[in-house]
């Protein structure tokens, strides 16, 4: 039909041109999504909703989504950044990679959210938090006659020979969270030394963190190393799972969220940032099994959720542990140190 060639023809014309669409609508947004894709997509969904903003999302691990928006910084492509461990959106918030922006719901939020936006200048904010920690196959375990698992320690134990599944902590935040955990609990020195021990009993360092978790699930790899929240999610599924609290102590994370510098949307952007800082937002969290602590003080807390109040937490450096130094050294020991080994 004529009118849709002469309309096809001004579009092709304007297009050319350059000029922006005459239409004022809500737009889109492009969300990097670094947690679960069983809870990016709901988010997704409901945000669509509440706003007619159509966001175009893709799920990646932390530190994929570092280097990704490293990569692309001269011509940004994303708008924000939301989910995932808060150290790799530090490093960003450091190298200016990210834009300061002060939400009007900062008032809402628990302190370790609101400290990790004061570190940041603005460039980040804590969404949730979660302890590491690891699973481990009851099935699998009696079938062995193995002994439970307890300690980090214990996973060093030539009895776990390829029995033990974490992420690459280049790729994963979760995997760092360990490493940078490791060195914090025993020192630089020792935390190294297990690490090398571990990795003869390592079966594969996955690339997303919470990999690990399903494969205990399932009783393919003994042992799992993630968040204590993503052992819980299988075990809410019914897998035959117990999620340990390591008896040294362990780690935690700040999920967090940040807006990319050079936002194409960046008035979309700070409407996706101030929605997922509300209650309703984050209470999406526990209906996808994603069981966190959400940053909200008015946000429910998933019953199923680890209690952080009876974990032994380390005082985890966050300032130091996400500085770009100091991730950026450690991660480059890891691969000298620990990945290149022979088994
Ligand atoms: C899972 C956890 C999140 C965590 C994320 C990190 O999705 O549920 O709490 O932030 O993993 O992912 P990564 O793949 O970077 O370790």
């Amino acid at each position: 039909m004529k009118p849709s060639v002469h309309h096809t023809l001004l579009a092709a014309l304007l297009g050319a041109a350059g000029a922006p669409s005459f239409a004022q609508g809500p737009g889109e947004l492009v969300l990097y999504c670094g947690v679960q894709e069983e809870w990016c997509r709901p988010m997704a969904a409901a945000f669509e909703k509440a706003t007619n903003i159509k966001v175009l999302m893709t799920r990646k691990s932390s530190g994929e989504i570092y280097a990704q928006i490293k990569a692309e910084a001269a011509n940004p492509k994303g708008d924000v950044w939301w989910g995932g461990t808060g150290d790799p959106q530090l490093q960003a918030a450091e190298e200016a990679l990210t834009d300061p922006y002060v939400s009007p719901k900062l008032d809402e939020l628990q302190d370790w959210a609101v400290k990790q936006a004061r570190a940041s200048k603005f460039r980040t904010v804590g969404i949730y938090a979660g302890a590491l920690g690891y699973s481990f196959n009851t099935q699998e375990l009696a079938k062995r006659k193995l002994a439970e698992p307890k300690c980090w320690a214990d996973l060093a134990k030539p009895i776990y020979k390829d029995d033990v599944q974490v992420a690459n902590p280049n790729s994963s935040g979760t995997a760092y969270t360990m490493l940078a955990t490791l060195v914090q609990l025993l020192g630089e020195q020792k935390a190294f030394d297990l690490m090398k021990a571990m990795h003869k009993n390592v079966n594969q360092y996955t690339k997303s963190g919470a990999a690990p978790a399903r494969v205990a699930a399932t009783g393919e790899s003994l042992i799992g190393i993630t968040f204590q929240h993503d052992a819980v999610t299988q075990a809410v599924n019914g897998a035959p799972v117990k999620v340990v609290s390591p008896c040294e102590g362990t780690g935690y994370e700040i999920g967090s969220m940040s807006i990319i510098k050079g936002a194409k949307n960046l008035a979309n952007a700070r409407k996706w940032y101030d929605w997922a800082l509300s209650p309703e937002a984050q209470a999406i969290a526990g209906a996808a099994k994603s069981f966190q602590v959400p940053s909200n003080k008015k946000a429910p807390v998933p019953e199923q959720a680890p209690k952080l109040a009876n974990i032994k937490l380390i005082d985890y450096d966050f300032a130091k542990y996400g500085s770009s130094a100091e991730r950026t050294r450690l991660l480059k020991k890891w691969d000298d140190e620990v990945s290149k080994l022979p088994k």
